[in-house]
């Protein structure tokens, strides 16, 4: 160019921009720089002709290699279902529940898959390891409301009970106060004979008129001793163990208001071989019978 402009204090040639005296000097981009621009260039040209890269109108290019992590994970998917599948199908053929326990690699199979399928399906009302909430039975120990073998285990996990499967049990304790069953001296004197079945401070007056009634309305369910019957899911009322609660307040609660707990029926919802593994991870938590 004719009018070249050279900086004075530099030497080097400026590009004519000048703001209040200030000129923009001419410098060549540096070599490495401009070596790691064109690498770059080339590498993306490379990618865009191997990899997965322009979106289209319908889907995008799928380059050379046709790579696709959505594929991988279905393909890693699919070669766990049959591995799984022959275990699935044997879970399944077992000729007894029985039998899968005395197959240790049965066994494990069953517990590995019954362990994940509680955390999803069973651990919001039962609690991660199966503890339990007031209402919600504890699963780890030997107090059982319907039953802790195997088979009883499966019975409640497959059709639940009170729930609305046509399999289902539906016993449950009446709300003998609030529906005029019993007056209230009957409910206080009640709670007080519960009290005093599992051995707690009680009114020991109140506890002995309580006897007859309790024989005439109770006793059919929770059995003449208060031990209870796992064929109605009507606890034993002699232990320590709690289904809603055993303090005087809550037992009170109880047999005025009545209670009628929902265990959902699973029959429909998983599949026959996912109810055994739960029954057989179930039993497997301590109280199994
Ligand atoms: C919506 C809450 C809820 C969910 C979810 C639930 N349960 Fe229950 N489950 C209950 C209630 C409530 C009871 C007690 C019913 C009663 O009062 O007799 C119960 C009872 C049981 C019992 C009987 C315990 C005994 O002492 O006899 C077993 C076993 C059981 N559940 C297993 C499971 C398994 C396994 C799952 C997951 C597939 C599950 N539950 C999911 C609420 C639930
Ligand atoms: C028709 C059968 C039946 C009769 C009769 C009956 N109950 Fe119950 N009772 C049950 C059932 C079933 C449960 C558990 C309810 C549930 O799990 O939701 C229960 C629960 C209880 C509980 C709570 C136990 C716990 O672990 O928290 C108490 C207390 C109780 N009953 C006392 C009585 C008393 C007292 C009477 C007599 C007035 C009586 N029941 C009559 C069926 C019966």
């Amino acid at each position: 160019m004719a009018d070249q402009d050279i900086d004075e204090h530099s030497g080097v040639e400026t590009t004519g921009h000048e703001w209040d005296g200030i000129k923009e000097l001419n410098n060549p981009l540096p070599r490495w720089w401009l070596i790691v621009f064109y690498i770059s260039v080339i590498w993306a040209v490379g990618y865009w002709v191997l990899m997965p890269a322009w979106p289209g109108i319908s889907g995008y290019t799928k380059g050379l290699r046709d790579h696709s992590e959505r594929a991988n994970v279905a393909a890693d998917i699919a070669a766990l279902d049959e591995a799984r599948a022959e275990a699935t199908q044997r879970l399944i053929n077992a000729p007894s529940m029985q039998a899968i326990e005395n197959d240790p690699g049965l066994q494990q199979f069953a517990l590995a898959a019954g362990r994940s399928l509680f955390g999803d399906n069973c651990a919001t009302c039962h609690g991660s390891g199966g503890q339990g909430f007031p209402g919600y039975p504890n699963l780890n120990d030997d107090a059982w409301i319907w039953g802790g073998a195997l088979e009883d285990i499966k019975t409640t996990i497959a059709y639940g009970r009170r729930s609305d499967h046509p399999e289902t049990t539906n016993t449950i304790m009446m709300a003998y106060g609030r529906d005029g069953l019993l007056p209230a001296d009957d409910v206080s004197d009640l709670t007080n004979y519960v009290l005093s079945l599992s051995g707690q401070d009680h009114d020991a007056a109140a506890a002995q008129r309580a006897p007859q009634i309790f024989a005439s309305q109770c006793a059919v369910c929770h059995g003449a001793d208060g031990s209870g019957d796992r064929a109605q899911g009507a606890p034993n009322l002699t232990d320590a163990i709690w289904l809603f609660g055993g303090d005087r307040a809550t037992i009170y609660e109880t047999i005025w208001n009545g209670r009628a707990g929902v265990m959902p029926a699973w029959e429909g919802r998983l599949s026959e071989a996912e109810i055994t593994a739960l029954a057989v991870y179930v039993h497997s938590l301590g109280g199994g019978e």
